[in-house]
């Protein structure tokens, strides 16, 4: 895979696309415009790439071989944080830069990642050339909607899509031999349901009860599984994350429209992941006003919201459940005890004191737990890592229980 990275205040967003690249299991050629050096340095990218960068100064020093041909040779191309002057540039086939030159001989699919301010994007010039490599082609992500730049300016279209949107657009678009890490599409024709995020419990209409879950784990798991070809349901609470496409996102604020969803979506699904940090009590009453002010202590009376993955255990069929749990103390144990309680086929567990792996974290270190007691401790990964473990292990048990029905009928 080539990976052009262009002269845009989102080129410091590369190394974390790079790296995602490389998680799944594509190995990259990197080229950096000399535009993009100005916003990112050559060493921050090749650090994420784990190799050498292409540029400018390379291509015109002495060597033996022709840069713009070796870096050509790829699968398929993504310019990340494209400019108008990148657009262009392809758009007429020129080739006075290393990007450009090298552009002109990448035999397999273009995917353009473009961002830069509205009214350059919205400009009749950039337009053309945009409808032109359409035209030719050549893919297109993004731009999004959103504020531009340290100094928002330019709020509206223009901002560039999120390094793992641009990740998985690009896993997508390579032949999956690409992926050496990947299972295929070895979830095609499964429903696959994911809650995530935290729950919101307003006490009034303006204060609620709630917890820092960024989304992020859950939000990867529903990435994992409609790269692996299922049909996917993410039933997400107020979180900070761009709904993924390519799947049904149901966004809720309260543990019980979580409820109504989820069990809604269950009702055929093949797998169901729990990996929404619930409250687990609401306000026993739900004032209609603003509560003000008084003088001294309030208490507040607050009611058990209903336990959704156990209400899913009680009536599980064929369906595999899988739970998360966040432990201080003994942890094996309360989440075994947890798997049992709620009739799920596993648990992951994990540390919220655990540096850069709780909450908010791009990584997670779990251990998987089973009713049982057997337990297995997993590498601290990425969340896209964890999530595609968790799938291969909800798949394990699946395959486990088709197999024993099959023997018992
Ligand atoms: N969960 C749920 N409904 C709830 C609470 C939790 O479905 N009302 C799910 C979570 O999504 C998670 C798992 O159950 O997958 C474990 O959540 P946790 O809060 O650790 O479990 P609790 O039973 O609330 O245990 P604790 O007593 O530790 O709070």
């Amino acid at each position: 895979m080539l990976v052009i990275v262009g002269g845009s205040m989102a080129a410091v967003k590369a190394p974390s696309v790079l790296r995602r690249l490389r998680e799944g299991g594509v190995s990259v050629n990197v080229i950096a415009t000399r535009a993009a050096l100005a916003f990112i340095t050559e060493l921050s990218l090749s650090t994420a790439a784990d190799g050498p960068v292409g540029t400018d100064a390379a291509w015109f020093s002495p060597r033996p071989d022709a840069l713009h041909l070796t870096l050509a040779k790829v699968d398929a191309a993504v310019i990340v944080g494209a400019s108008a002057e990148l657009l262009a540039g392809a758009a007429h086939g020129h080739a006075n830069e290393l990007a450009l030159a090298t552009l002109l001989s990448v035999p397999g699919p273009v995917l353009w990642v473009p961002a830069m301010n509205a009214a350059m994007w919205h400009n009749r010039a950039v337009q053309a050339n945009v409808a032109r490599l359409r035209d030719w082609g050549h893919h297109f992500l993004g731009p999004e909607v959103g504020s531009f730049g340290t100094r928002g300016e330019g709020a509206g279209i223009g901002r560039m899509a999120e390094p793992e949107d641009i990740a998985a657009a690009v896993l997508k678009l390579l032949a999956p031999a690409a992926v050496s890490d990947s299972k295929g599409r070895d979830l095609d024709g499964l429903h696959v349901v994911v809650s995530a995020g935290p729950t919101r419990e307003y006490l009034d209409p303006v204060r609620f009860i709630s917890n820092p879950s960024s989304g992020k784990m859950g939000f990867a798991v529903a990435m994992e599984a409609r790269d692996r070809g299922a049909r996917v349901t993410l039933v997400t609470g107020p979180v900070n994350l761009p709904g993924p496409s390519g799947m049904a996102v149901v966004r809720i604020n309260s543990a019980l429209e979580l409820r109504d969803a989820v069990v809604q979506a269950a009702q055929d699904a093949d797998i169901v992941v729990m990996t929404a940090a619930v409250a687990d009590y609401r306000a026993a009453e739900l004032k209609g006003e603003k509560q003000a002010k008084v003088a001294g202590d309030v208490s507040i009376h607050l009611t058990p919201n209903p336990d959704i993955l156990a209400e899913l255990g009680q009536n599980k069929g064929e369906r595999v459940l899988v739970g998360f749990a966040m432990e201080t103390h003994a942890g094996v144990e309360r989440a075994a005890a947890k798997a049992a309680r709620k009739n799920a086929d596993f648990i992951l567990l994990n540390y919220p004191t655990q540096e850069g792996t709780a909450f908010g974290g791009d990584d997670n270190q779990v251990t998987l737990v089973r009713a049982d007691g057997s337990h297995q401790d997993w590498p601290r990964a990425s969340k896209r890592q964890v999530a595609r473990q968790l799938l291969n292990e909800a798949l394990r048990v699946r395959d486990l229980r088709v197999r024993e029905q099959r023997t018992t009928d």
